[in-house]
């Protein structure tokens, strides 16, 4: 039975040094179980961005433990991070990052590509997703000729098809209105519910936070509060917007808001 925790986090401290030192995560304690959905929410600047960027391994804590899967990322060497981080994770970003002279089709199968699997396989890995990401009419475009919503189903897949354990995703429907966000937002759901692929999104957007399991706030990179989940994804919303207004965050407006 595999029941340690996908991602630990043991009072992290993250200092960046520089004229001033400012201290962005303090002492954060975190843990996630393989296959939860989890948000993280808290006002601009309370270190959602330097948690990201410790989860995926491109920085480290200055005090404290992380274990990813079991593995302190702190302790492989270059070249074994670097694969571990490719093969651990999907990234989804705000900005969809898709590479322009690419089709949709070659965005798709580019993390496989480095990886030298064989050509069947890939070809059978991609047309399995565009079917499920809608995307099969549309696998020779190229990412200029397609909609937000495209462009980010195609990201998403792009982080989807070497299966990885864990989705880390930035805001993934910031920039997305709101019928292409709902979109995105149930396909990583669904993908959620039947990969088991566990996904920590942050997002400002108490509606995207509302289809997650649980929502963790922090305030000043410290913990600040965290809610699961209930029946009704409208009185979870309700009850995400009344922790982001202890946060003094700006809810006015959209507590009288009706999920789709
Ligand atoms: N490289 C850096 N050097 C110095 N300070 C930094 C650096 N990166 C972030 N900070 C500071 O650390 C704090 C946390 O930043 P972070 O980017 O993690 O916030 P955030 O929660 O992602 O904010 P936002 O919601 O605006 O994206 C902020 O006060 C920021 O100014
Ligand atoms: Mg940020």
């Amino acid at each position: 039975m595999d029941t340690q925790p996908i991602v630990k986090l043991n009072e992290v401290t993250r200092i960046y040094e520089g004229k001033v030192m400012h201290r962005a995560l303090n002492h954060l304690d975190l843990e996630v179980e393989q296959g939860e959905f989890v948000a993280i929410m808290g006002p601009s600047g309370s270190g959602k961005t330097t948690l990201l960027n410790l989860l995926s391994t491109i920085d480290v804590p200055t005090y404290g433990r992380i274990l990813i899967d079991g593995v302190e990322p702190e302790a492989l060497h270059h070249n074994e991070l670097a694969l571990f981080r490719r093969r651990k994770f999907g990234f989804v970003f705000q900005d969809i990052n898709l590479l322009h002279m690419l089709t949709v089709e070659e965005n798709l199968v580019l993390p496989l590509t480095l990886d030298n699997h064989p050509l069947e396989e890939m070809e059978r890995r991609v047309n399995e997703l565009a079917e499920r990401l809608d995307l099969t009419e549309i696998l020779d475009r190229r990412p200029d000729e397609l909609s937000g919503g495209q462009a980010q189903r195609t990201a998403i897949g792009r982080a989807l098809i070497h299966k990885p354990k864990i989705i880390l995703a930035d805001e993934p429907t910031g920039n997305l209105d709101s019928k292409s966000a709902k979109d995105v937002l149930e396909l990583l759901n669904q993908i959620n519910e039947t990969e088991r692929t566990t996904i920590i999104m942050v997002t400002h957007d108490p509606i995207a936070a509302s289809y997650c399991d649980r929502v963790v706030f922090i305030k000043d990179g410290a913990f600040f509060n965290e809610i699961y989940k209930d029946e009704r994804r409208q009185t979870f919303f309700q009850r995400i917007l009344n922790v982001l207004s202890l946060l003094g965050g700006h809810t006015h407006g959209l507590s009288s808001v009706r999920l789709p």
